[in-house]
């Protein structure tokens, strides 16, 4: 069972997306996680389950940490936005007002659960994490941001769906977390290949 805290965000106004969600979908986790991975906005299924990354995406997430040696109750993981964004019945990319609207949500996630690094998942948590728009170079490599724990950028597991041909660049920058892991003694059990087995 998922450990979750104090961190509950039980009501919120902020934005639009109060008005269309089912629930908001907290950070779940480890409250010592060394850990901290990003997602972009919970989808469908997170917004009945009231959980992150389930689905096909989570599947592929839950591949990315076992490769890591790593499980869900040993990191934090929570997203840019806590409520889904609808565009009629699908999702939609959050807009810049509501990731601004969640984003003392997500520092709150930062301050009390003190990660020592951040890892975030695709474009747009990458830019709400770090507030940069150089995803594509600095994808795969640690990035340094003013008052925040190191941050090391994903693919989002969801890209990957669709693009299998990028598991190889995924798991060459899996491969390069790890080893960043090992050097600064962030503890994980040896890695299952998994996903980069092909
Ligand atoms: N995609 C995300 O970014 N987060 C989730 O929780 C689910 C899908």
């Amino acid at each position: 069972m998922y450990e979750l805290t104090a961190l509950k965000v039980t009501d919120c106004r902020r934005c639009r997306l109060s008005r269309s969600r089912t629930q908001i979908v907290n950070g779940s986790g480890h409250v010592g996680a060394a850990v901290m991975f990003t997602g972009e906005a919970p989808g469908k299924a997170e917004d009945l389950m009231g959980v992150g990354f389930q689905g096909q995406a989570g599947k592929i997430f839950d591949a990315m940490l076992a490769y890591l040696g790593l499980r869900r109750d040993q990191i934090w993981l929570n997203n840019a936005v806590r409520c889904r964004p609808l565009q009629g019945q699908k999702n939609r990319t959050p807009r810049p007002d509501e990731i601004q609207a969640c984003r003392p949500w997500l520092l709150q996630d930062v301050d009390q659960i003190a990660p020592r690094l951040i890892i975030t998942l695709g474009r747009i948590s990458y830019a709400s994490v770090t507030g940069h728009d150089d995803f594509a170079t600095m994808r795969g490599k640690l990035v340094s941001v003013p008052g925040l724990p190191s941050v090391f950028p994903l693919f989002h597991p969801a890209y990957l769906i669709y693009r299998r041909e990028m598991r190889s660049v995924m798991c060459h920058d899996l491969t390069a977390l790890l080893r960043y892991m090992d050097e600064h003694g962030i503890e994980h059990s040896p890695g299952q290949p998994g996903l980069c087995l092909s």
